[in-house]
């Protein structure tokens, strides 16, 4: 049976069918559940030991993590996602938040006001962007953050190999100078959750 997952990464193929994703599918990847807790808690964290007052929340889905990061920081994120579906339904469940459609691998020069960057669980989508999107960054968010929430997976990854396989080749990768890491799992879990800041 066809799954949310057919319309993202299908037999360590990228498909990024997000909008048609969202449209068929309520809940995907769980979003009302706020599964990955560790990492979206480290990342709220984060926020607060760097002081960080402003946030451009890079594919926000649903909306749950930005309302989560409004109750902990008093922060209303900047988020932004690539599904129109996503938005309208992000805005309805929290019209007191702030929701708008935008593509990071482009539009991400617009937000150069915000304090900090967030990829909110998007790396993978953007893998083969990611030299342009750190190139932008250095040039528009100078002296800024850079938040990253990612899960890793134990040994299973089929998708993304030759960019990184774990949260050290991550840091390793990124062209940013690393503040603080944060890296959980229960024995259970198949994947590992990741939450780094980088001053760009
Ligand atoms: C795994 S979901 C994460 C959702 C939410 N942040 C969470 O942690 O539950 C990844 C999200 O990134 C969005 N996305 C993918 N590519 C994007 C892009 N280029 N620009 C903006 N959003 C994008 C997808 O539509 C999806 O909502």
């Amino acid at each position: 049976m066809e799954t949310y997952h057919d319309y993202v990464i299908k037999d360590g193929q990228f498909v990024g069918k997000f909008e048609e994703m969202y449209a068929k599918f309520d809940d995907p990847w769980m979003q009302s559940n706020q599964p990955n807790k560790y990492s979206r808690t480290a990342g709220i964290i984060h926020l607060k030991n760097f002081q960080i007052k402003s946030v451009l929340e890079c594919g926000c889905g649903l909306g749950y993590y930005a309302d989560w990061i409004f109750r902990e920081t008093g922060i209303v994120p900047h988020s932004v996602d690539v599904s129109e579906v996503a938005i309208q339904k992000a805005k309805t469940l929290f019209p007191n938040l702030h929701f708008e459609v935008a593509d990071i691998t482009s539009d991400l020069a617009k937000f150069k006001a915000v304090d900090c960057v967030m990829f909110a669980e998007i790396v993978w989508y953007i893998l083969p962007q990611l030299p342009d999107i750190f190139r932008v960054l250095a040039q528009e968010f100078k002296g800024k953050y850079l938040l990253v929430n990612q899960v890793f997976y134990k040994g299973s990854q089929k998708y993304g190999t030759e960019y990184f396989t774990n949260l050290a080749e991550f840091i390793n990768y990124v062209p940013f100078e690393l503040q603080g890491q944060c890296e959980a799992t229960t024995v259970g879990e198949s994947t590992i959750e990741t939450s780094t800041i980088f001053k760009i």
